[in-house]
């Protein structure tokens, strides 16, 4: 009996229309475009305006461009995973109401919160699904509303991250092709320096917590920069040498998309030129856990079956990892 793989066969994604652009930043904090520019990659990110929509609606919008494209019926779909740092809300999982909205109506759903890694912690969990047996079609979605948790007076993070949304579905595959294999790593010594700090079950809001600002996200660049080049750069390493696979091998790197310098930093460890290098960076930002599935979303034109592609990411926690993954389909 052949194995099972859980190959990706379908994209689909969505962004916000608003465009927050650097020049409109320079309005808003003390801050330029070409420090932005040098210093992250970023020129502009999207951002979700109506204060009515949260996560879920720009998971609604990718997962129904997904159908649109692919023709999927969303009743086949046996399970829904909303990879998110940003739920609607917390107790009613956001994951549920968007298979209920999409039509997934015999899928069952969760959320998976890893930072700027619950995508690729996603996929990860995707494919046991699929590699079991019991699940024939699994739809991971990674989405942020990051617009949500951004205090725009903080020049420190308020010029790093945007909204947006990208959605794959997970099927069987017995020709070798999809997941290979994953190196993921995480390290609770990461927590102080990128963090909420209230509203959780440690800190519960209070008018107090909403005086101190203490619902925005706190980062420590400098120390999560040097943790997330070194990191990044090492899991890229070793899931080629757990696969014998020379940087020459690849077809594609996609890399979570945080600083145009940290992607900058791993593509050179793993030998590639920027050609093979993913990059959206400067159009949307960083969307937290919807980075690797834009980028797929953006450049699935130029992918081709049995492309060797290797995702990475690194976030909040601190969360990291890598995956190996042999493309599908051929998208023209
Ligand atoms: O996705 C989750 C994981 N996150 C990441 O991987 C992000 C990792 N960190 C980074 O990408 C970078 O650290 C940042 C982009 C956040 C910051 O870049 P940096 O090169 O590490 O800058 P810095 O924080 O060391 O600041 C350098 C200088 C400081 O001024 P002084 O002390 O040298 O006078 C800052 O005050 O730049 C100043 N600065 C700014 N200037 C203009 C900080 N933010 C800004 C800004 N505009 N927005």
């Amino acid at each position: 009996m052949s194995t099972i793989k859980a190959a990706i066969t379908a994209i689909g994604g969505y962004v916000p229309d608003y465009i927050l652009t650097n020049q409109i930043l320079e309005t808003m904090v003390d801050t330029n475009d070409e420090w932005i520019t040098t210093r992250t990659g970023i020129k502009e990110r999207r951002i979700l305006k109506d204060k009515n929509k949260g996560t879920s609606f720009l998971a609604i919008q990718a997962a129904k461009d997904l159908f649109k494209k692919n023709n999927t019926d969303p009743k086949d779909i046996d399970m829904v995973i909303m990879a998110t740092a940003t739920p609607d809300m917390p107790i009613a999982v956001t994951g549920a109401y968007v298979a209920t909205q999409i039509g997934a109506i015999n899928a069952f759903s969760y959320d998976l919160i890893a930072a700027c890694s619950s995508f690729l912690f996603g996929m990860s969990v995707a494919a046991k699904y699929i590699e079991s047996g019991h699940h024939k079609k699994v739809l991971l979605i990674g989405a942020d509303k990051m617009s949500s948790i951004i205090n725009y007076e903080d020049r420190a993070t308020c010029i790093i991250f945007g909204d947006g949304a990208a959605a794959v579905l997970f099927e069987q595959n017995t020709e070798g092709l999809g997941i290979q294999d994953e190196y993921l790593r995480t390290d609770g010594a990461g927590r102080p320096h990128l963090k909420i700090d209230a509203g959780g079950s440690l800190l519960p809001a209070s008018v107090e917590t909403v005086a101190k600002k203490q619902h925005f996200v706190f980062q420590d660049g400098k120390t999560v920069f040097k943790f997330a080049v070194s990191k990044m750069a090492d899991v890229c390493e070793k899931i080629l040498k757990q696969n014998n696979l020379k940087g020459s091998d690849l077809d594609w790197f996609v890399p979570h998309q945080a600083n145009k310098r940290i992607i900058d930093a791993s593509a050179k460890r793993l030998g590639l030129p920027d050609s093979k290098v993913m990059i959206n960076i400067h159009k949307y930002g960083n969307t937290t856990s919807a980075t690797l599935p834009l980028c797929l979303w953006d450049y699935e034109k130029q992918l081709k079956k049995g492309d060797n592609l290797v995702f990475a990411s690194f976030g909040g926690g601190f969360t990291w990892g890598a995956i190996y993954l042999k493309w599908a389909y051929d998208s023209n």
